[in-house]
């Protein structure tokens, strides 16, 4: 239910347009100015409420801008959210992401209460395996560890021995390939990630047939094609896209490394492979580059919205929950992963 379906009123006031001033600069050079009246009234009442119930909002990269610039207290990728979770001191956790962040929150931090805006948000590669899996998988090939990515539920962490995030994917197979004394390493469940680290260390891995339905659309024949059209681009793609579609751009990482190299290498052209709404919270902070934006929208993280949060907030739901039995065994693999050291910035 929204706001207005709760029957409070969310009029653009002349105090409400004061109050939000500095937060529309912050967005304008990607929000319609016509558009601001519809966005301030939620974003007025999130905060408030927020400071009244000691919440914080984690806000994932791929959050519309409004959401992202407006609302959210930290923004990042999975690895900076989950260490964030372990970080804040609030009592209260909304996850504007999908649900396997907000499962990993509340693993981290068992003793608060984690939201999530609408508990529909999944994720396809967190779909795409079970415990159950994992446990045929260890039987199959016994003494390899197992590396998981953070898209997956509590009950896929469980089975691991270590979790990792496209910020860290490297570092982690590296390190717990080192640690176990193989050159093999089972890394579920998206097949494109594991080749794409696999190319980068030389560890052979074994992979799952998972893969994002957001990341998977783009070709490498697309991208040449921005090229051409567009002479001098630079072109930064997720790992979580194919392989060739990595080897046919001038850089790969996270969404926050993407966001780093550009803040860092500030191109006057650039395409950002990933999911629609990151070049739009880019492009809000960095008016002087153009951004080429192909639009692959993933439909769960689209599930997020200002009114949702707002609702969510008002009523506490959605409550995430993880068994206790479940999430100490999920914890020790996710704390492992955050303990690996990433190499220093260059
Ligand atoms: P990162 O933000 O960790 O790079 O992950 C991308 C993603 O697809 C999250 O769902
Ligand atoms: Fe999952 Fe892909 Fe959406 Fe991320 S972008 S939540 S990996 S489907």
């Amino acid at each position: 239910m929204g706001a207005a379906g709760m029957g409070l009123e969310l009029a653009y006031t002349p105090q409400i347009a004061r109050e939000t001033r500095a937060l529309y600069a912050k967005i304008s050079h990607v929000v319609p100015e016509i558009e601001w009246p519809t966005f301030a009234p939620t974003i007025a009442a999130i905060n408030k409420l927020k400071r009244e119930k000691n919440a914080v909002i984690l806000g994932h990269n791929y959050m519309t801008p409004e959401i992202f610039h407006c609302v959210s207290d930290f923004v990042g990728d999975s690895l900076a959210l989950a260490r964030e979770a372990g970080r804040t001191d609030a009592k209260i956790i909304v996850q504007a992401g999908v649900h396997f962040m907000a499962e990993t929150s509340k693993i981290i931090c068992p003793e608060k209460t984690v939201l999530i805006p609408d508990a529909k948000a999944g994720c396809s590669l967190a779909a795409s395996i079970t415990g159950a899996d994992v446990r045929l998988l260890k039987a199959k090939y016994p003494g390899l560890p197992i590396v998981t990515y953070v898209n997956t539920s509590a009950d896929v962490k469980a089975e691991s021995d270590v979790c990792c995030t496209s910020g860290n994917a490297v570092a982690v197979v590296e390190e717990i390939a080192r640690e176990y004394g193989v050159d093999t390493v089972i890394m579920i469940p998206d097949k494109y990630l594991a080749q794409n680290v696999a190319n980068q260390t030389g560890v052979k891995v074994i992979t799952w047939e998972g893969a994002c339905e957001v990341h998977e659309r783009f070709t490498a024949a697309e991208i040449r094609d921005y090229r051409k059209a567009n002479p001098g681009i630079v072109v930064l793609s997720h790992p979580e896209c194919p392989p060739e579609v990595v080897a046919e751009s001038d850089f790969s990482g996270s969404t926050s490394a993407m966001i780093n190299y550009v803040g860092k290498n500030r191109p006057a052209r650039v395409v950002m492979v990933t999911e629609c709404s990151m070049s739009d919270n880019v492009a809000a902070e960095y008016p002087d580059i153009e951004f080429v934006r192909p639009c692959n929208l993933c439909p769960h993280m689209k599930r997020i919205t200002l009114a949702k949060i707002l609702n969510s907030l008002q009523t506490m739901t959605t409550e995430v929950f993880v068994d206790p039995a479940i999430s100490v065994r999920a914890r020790k693999a996710i704390d492992r992963m955050l303990a690996v050291k990433l190499p220093a910035k260059a």
